[in-house]
């Protein structure tokens, strides 16, 4: 467990925050905010553009240097981060790209294993622009869990996605996590997404978490039931979306 600049020990949470501060200049991104997630804890992250969802990500990450003041910061060393693109390095085939930077005795196995577990065996030799955008989402899938993170930071993952490729990754996604139990913390502009996948659904609103949702609804969530509107019209409400204009009646006859 890294303790960002002497914050105490976590405990048993995997993410720990509390009074973190992130300012750009004057203005105060991150204010305040406090944040814990368990062990295993998969948690969707929702939020105005602008909100600071990303700025929290890269602190979690350890990659942000200049965050400004925190009573407790702690996350894990072993942290994965997968974004928006696949961020693969196209002059590398795929197996390489999974294991990249990875050490150790069979470190070609767990790639090829990683690789199958996302639906890619046999493709070790391919290169990058031989796949589709979803595949390479898949390969950063891929190449985050190989290995084993303590805490996997997403950053709309999915959203450069088509919809029915994204619901195929949503499934993909849930039965890793099922089966690596990493701790998540999952940046979704999709109040669909975050219902659908998340253990808890928490809002980034002037600089602190404004709202924080434990989802007990029952798998599959799918729309539909009185429980899922009253829930998907509260965290639209929090984003400031007009409910009435996107209730999930609406969405479910535009998509038919
Ligand atoms: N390096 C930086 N220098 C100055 N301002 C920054 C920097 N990084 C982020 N910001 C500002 O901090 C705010 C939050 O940015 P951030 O990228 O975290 O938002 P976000 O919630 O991820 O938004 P989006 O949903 O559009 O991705 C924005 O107003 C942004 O302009
Ligand atoms: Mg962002």
């Amino acid at each position: 467990m890294a303790t960002h600049a002497g914050g105490l020990s976590t405990g048993t949470a995997a993410v720990h925050i509390t009074g973190l501060v992130r300012a750009f200049g004057e203005r105060r991104v991150l204010d305040s905010l406090d944040l814990t997630i368990g062990p295993g804890e998969f948690v969707a992250l929702i939020g105005r553009s602008g909100s600071g969802k990303s700025t929290l990500l890269r602190v979690l990450a350890g990659i942000d240097h200049g965050v400004t003041g925190f009573e407790r910061l702690d996350a894990p060393e072993n942290v994965s981060v997968v974004f928006q693109d696949a961020r693969l390095l196209p002059w590398k085939r795929l197996l390489e790209n999974v294991t990249l930077g990875l050490t150790g005795p069979g470190a070609h196995e767990r790639g090829a294993t990683a690789l199958a577990e996302v639906g890619l065996a046999g493709r070790e030799r391919a290169w990058p622009v031989e796949l589709s955008g979803g595949e390479q989402q898949r390969v950063a899938l891929a190449r985050s869990l190989v290995r084993e993170p303590e805490l996997l930071l997403a950053d709309e993952p999915f959203g450069a996605l088509d919809a029915l490729t994204r619901i195929r990754m949503h499934a993909l996604l849930r039965q890793l996590c099922e089966r690596h139990r990493p701790a998540v913390l999952l940046v979704t502009h999709d109040v669909d997404e975050a219902i659908a996948l998340a253990d808890r659904v928490v809002v980034l609103d002037a600089g602190r978490i404004a709202a924080d949702q434990t989802i007990s609804l029952p798998a599959p969530r799918a729309p539909g039931s009185p429980e899922y509107a009253a829930l998907r019209a509260d965290l639209l409400t929090r984003l400031g979306v007009d409910t009435d204009v996107a209730a999930p009646e609406v969405k479910e006859v535009e998509e038919a």
